[in-house]
């Protein structure tokens, strides 16, 4: 009971040094009392059977209850952090299913894998200079060597420098573009400038469909545009690289590869077996 008082007292004032001899009536009853911690001590009586406890301890817990508080404070603040950074990964499209695939979690064993995965940490890291530069790159190679991965691991990395990447496979721009002329929620250019404006568009699964004029078409005008702002594109594709020169066009593939832009060959054994 006693100690459930003095601990309210102590938690009413919050944070703040709390003066407990301001309290205390000059005339109230003192008694000497020992704390097996602390040793003697003045105790008051301030309220019937109530009297003071050790100043000590007072302080110790009242030292506590600040840190504490002030822990609680850091857990919010983190929690806050940590909601931003999933609305900034949700702003980037990500797949629910890549989500953990950063540079760090990517295996390199073999020379190649070791050039892709070093490629794509340079390229983070130097990703203002990358900026600069608009160098854009290229990824091709066979199925489940890891380039979805490995890009989305550069976009993780650049989104912890306040940079907007955006991921997006062919088929959805082009789905989204359609769905464009049947809808009033945007027109086709606000689609172009979606892709267009991001400081990184990771455009996956190019190649994959069969690619109409109107789809090349459409990567032309994206590409182009990012081109023209000097905003670096990374295309991630599993079909040859000559293959991918027709589909996209001579007129992209040179831009992409202007400013030292590369082209990195993925031609190892597929993760997906297990390896
Ligand atoms: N070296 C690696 N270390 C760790 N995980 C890997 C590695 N390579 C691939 N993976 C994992 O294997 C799966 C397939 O990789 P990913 O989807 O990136 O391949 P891909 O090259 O994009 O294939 P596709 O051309 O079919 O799209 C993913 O879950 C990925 O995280
Ligand atoms: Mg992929
Ligand atoms: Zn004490």
């Amino acid at each position: 009971m006693k100690k459930n008082l003095l601990l309210r007292l102590v938690t009413e004032k919050g944070c703040k040094r709390y003066d407990f001899k301001k309290l205390i009536d000059k005339d109230r009853p003192t008694e000497e009392r020992n704390c097996p911690e602390h040793g003697a001590y003045t105790a008051t009586n301030f309220l019937g059977e109530h009297w003071t406890a050790c100043p000590k301890c007072l302080e110790i817990l009242q030292e506590k209850q600040e840190e504490e508080s002030l822990q609680k404070q850091k857990e919010a603040a983190l929690e806050r952090e940590q909601l931003k950074w999933k609305a900034k990964i949700n702003g980037a499209a990500i797949p629910e299913r890549f989500k953990d695939r950063t540079l760090d979690s990517y295996i390199a064993r073999t020379t190649g894998q070791k050039k892709a995965l070093a490629f794509s940490k340079e390229y983070a890291e130097n990703f203002d200079q990358v900026m600069k530069e608009g160098r854009s790159a290229i990824f091709v190679g066979k199925p489940g060597t890891g380039k979805t991965h490995l890009a989305i691991g550069i976009a993780l990395e650049i989104i912890k420098q306040q940079r907007s990447p955006v991921f997006v496979t062919v088929q959805r721009l082009i789905r989204r573009v359609k769905d464009s002329w049947h809808t009033k929620n945007e027109t086709e250019s606000e689609v172009v400038d979606v892709f267009a404006s991001p400081d990184l568009l990771i455009l996956d699964e190019v190649g994959v469909q069969f690619g109409s004029e109107f789809e090349k078409q459409m990567l032309f005008d994206v590409l182009n545009e990012r081109y023209e702002k000097l905003k670096p594109s990374i295309l991630l594709s599993n079909i040859p690289r000559e293959q991918l020169s027709d589909y996209l066009g001579e007129r992209v593939t040179d831009r992409l590869r202007e400013n030292g832009g590369k082209m990195i060959g993925f031609d190892w054994d597929s993760y997906r077996k297990g390896s």
